[in-house]
């Protein structure tokens, strides 16, 4: 039996934190340990272009993702890893599906649609700030995915409409030029998989709530030291059920861990000790790959030579594709 192909892309416009490897890091490596499953991972630089025009940023955002996923243990053996950007095919690909893709379809899009309403509820031109990147984000998404003809894609809840954009796209496409792309599938983690932030919403760069994965030791102690508790005192039962803290503990934690902090909760741990525990079970799993991380960082030119690799790959795998892409809409050779 073929493998399944499982895809997906990280937008390289922040610092990874504790949520992304808890949502999506995490189970993306366990993932591609499996045999039935080829995956492949990438850096999504050109989306990043599109909310961010910092080119310090951006650079300094592909490397830190770049280390963060090899320190957390990625086999690049196994993973094809890249940066979107080193696929011309896909850029490629990104204009024959724009090609046969509805204005109207994009009209919908929440992304494009959010900025809209947001430009009108502060009384401006609806059209304020839009770039067609922007615009025609769905688009190149679904080039990444159908680049590699991907049956699986793991994503956040946020994201389920662009992989239905994508299998829109890619059926109009089907239907007009012939059978040539498999339509992808939207994987959503479970519940358990969206970490709190301080706040005790969800974390999100978005929401200022983040704890860096890589920092310092000291600064992830501090970050736990900021979670938003209750004022309940030592001695007090608390309950788990309510607590961004115990949320937290958990997605780190043995269920043996988790139910012995459900207890200790249960005979009131001051809110103190509870943090405390927090950071020492983190810490305990953080720390070898935050050496790691920060050797990373410290040769960026030791990952470039693994990303060119990636890039390598990956091209070979899609170049003929493409190919077969270019001939059915009628870019065919003269001779
Ligand atoms: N848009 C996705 C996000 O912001 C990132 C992304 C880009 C992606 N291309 C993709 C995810 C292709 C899955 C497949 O999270």
């Amino acid at each position: 039996m073929s493998k399944e192909i499982v895809l997906t892309g990280i937008t390289t416009s922040g610092t990874p934190h504790l949520g992304n490897y808890v949502g999506a890091i995490r189970p993306a490596i366990e993932a591609s340990r499996q045999e039935n499953t080829d995956a492949y991972f990438f850096m999504a630089d050109y989306h990043a272009l599109i909310k961010c025009q910092d080119p310090a940023r951006v650079q300094q955002s592909r490397q830190e993702i770049a280390a963060t996923w090899l320190a957390c243990g990625l086999d690049t053996d196994k993973a094809t890893f890249y940066r979107q950007s080193d696929i011309p095919e896909i850029a490629e690909l990104n204009w024959l599906l724009t090609c046969v893709t509805s204005k109207g379809l994009m009209n919908r899009a929440h992304a494009y649609k959010g900025a809209v309403d947001a430009n009108l509820a502060d009384s401006q031109d609806p059209d304020f700030g839009i770039t067609m990147g922007l615009f025609c984000y769905p688009v190149l998404m679904a080039a990444d995915i159908l680049a590699f003809n991907a049956n699986k894609v793991p994503v956040g809840r946020d994201q389920i409409q662009h992989i239905e954009m994508a299998r829109d796209i890619a059926g109009r496409f089907n239907h007009l030029f012939g059978q040539h792309f498999t339509l992808p599938e939207a994987v959503v983690g479970e519940e358990g998989s969206i970490l709190k932030g301080l706040d005790g919403r969800k974390m999100s760069k978005s929401y200022n709530n983040t704890i860096p994965l890589f920092d310092t030791e000291k600064k992830l102690q501090k970050g736990i030291n900021k979670i938003k508790t209750n004022l309940l005192e030592p001695g007090e039962a608390k309950d788990p059920n309510d607590s961004t803290v115990f949320d937290i503990y958990k997605a780190f934690a043995t269920p043996e861990q988790t139910a012995e902090m459900r207890q200790k909760f249960a005979d009131g741990i001051a809110w103190g000790q509870a943090k405390k525990e927090l950071f020492e079970l983190i810490n305990g799993q953080l720390a070898e790959p935050r050496e790691k991380y920060l050797e990373l960082m410290a040769n960026p030119a030791q990952v470039e030579v693994i990303l060119q690799a990636g890039a390598e790959k990956a091209r070979a795998r899609v170049r003929g594709f493409i190919s077969d892409l270019r001939n059915a809409v009628g870019l065919v050779s003269f001779k």
